[in-house]
């Protein structure tokens, strides 16, 4: 049993998107509140997981250890841009061997996509914080899951054997909120 803690955390438009059809996350999915949020969860976490588009672009980002997926190495290399950073290829090494080679074998590891990123750990996540924000539509976007649109990302998490919590307001002027989907039992 991984003593690994796993939590995702995605901002989505109302119609499920995490970004432009440009697959560029535009400010109107940027909220003060959401980013206030995230930075918290970011600081309380041992290891943050990406694929090779995503960054959180935070003043505390360059101390945080993460694993970058990527297909350009073999399974695991360092990033020679990042002294913080692995290069993970899942083809090449588990989930389990890449944070042992980022030093981390307990604690909290986020997860912050893209789309594929995250469906990786749909069955392994104890927390998702699914971030709404309901008066922002990206038609023709990318999805935050794949199977999204035809399925809300509600849906699929519950098909993962996630429940929604309590929803937490973030931005009251734009509706903005986080909910919890956390593992049942
Ligand atoms: N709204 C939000 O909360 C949120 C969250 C996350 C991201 N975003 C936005 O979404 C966009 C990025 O999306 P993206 O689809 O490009 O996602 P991404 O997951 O950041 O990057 C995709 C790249 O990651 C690597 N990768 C992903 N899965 C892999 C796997 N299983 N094995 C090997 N390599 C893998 C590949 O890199 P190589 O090409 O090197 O092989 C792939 O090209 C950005 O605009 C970002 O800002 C928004």
């Amino acid at each position: 049993m991984s003593a690994l803690r796993i939590e995702g955390y995605v901002i989505v438009s109302a119609d499920g998107m995490l970004a432009n059809a440009k697959h560029v996350m535009p400010d109107s999915l940027r909220f003060k509140g959401d980013q206030e949020f995230f930075n918290a969860a970011l600081d309380r976490t041992g290891l943050i997981v990406h694929g090779r588009h995503s960054f959180e672009g935070q003043p505390n980002s360059p101390k945080r250890k993460r694993l970058i997926l990527t297909s350009k190495t073999a399974a695991l290399a360092a990033d020679p841009s990042n002294p913080n950073a692995v290069l993970w290829n899942p083809a090449g090494a588990t989930f389990d061997e890449a944070c042992d080679c980022a030093g981390v074998r307990s604690g909290t590891v986020a997860i912050i996509g893209g789309p594929e990123v995250f469906a990786m750990f749909l069955d392994r996540y104890d927390t998702f914080w699914l971030s709404q924000a309901p008066h922002v539509r990206l038609p023709g976007g990318q999805p935050c899951l794949p199977g999204v649109p035809e399925r809300s990302p509600q849906a699929i998490l519950a098909a993962h054997g996630l429940k929604p919590g309590e929803p937490q307001i973030l931005d009251a002027s734009h509706d903005v909120s986080v909910t919890p989907w956390r593992r049942a039992g």
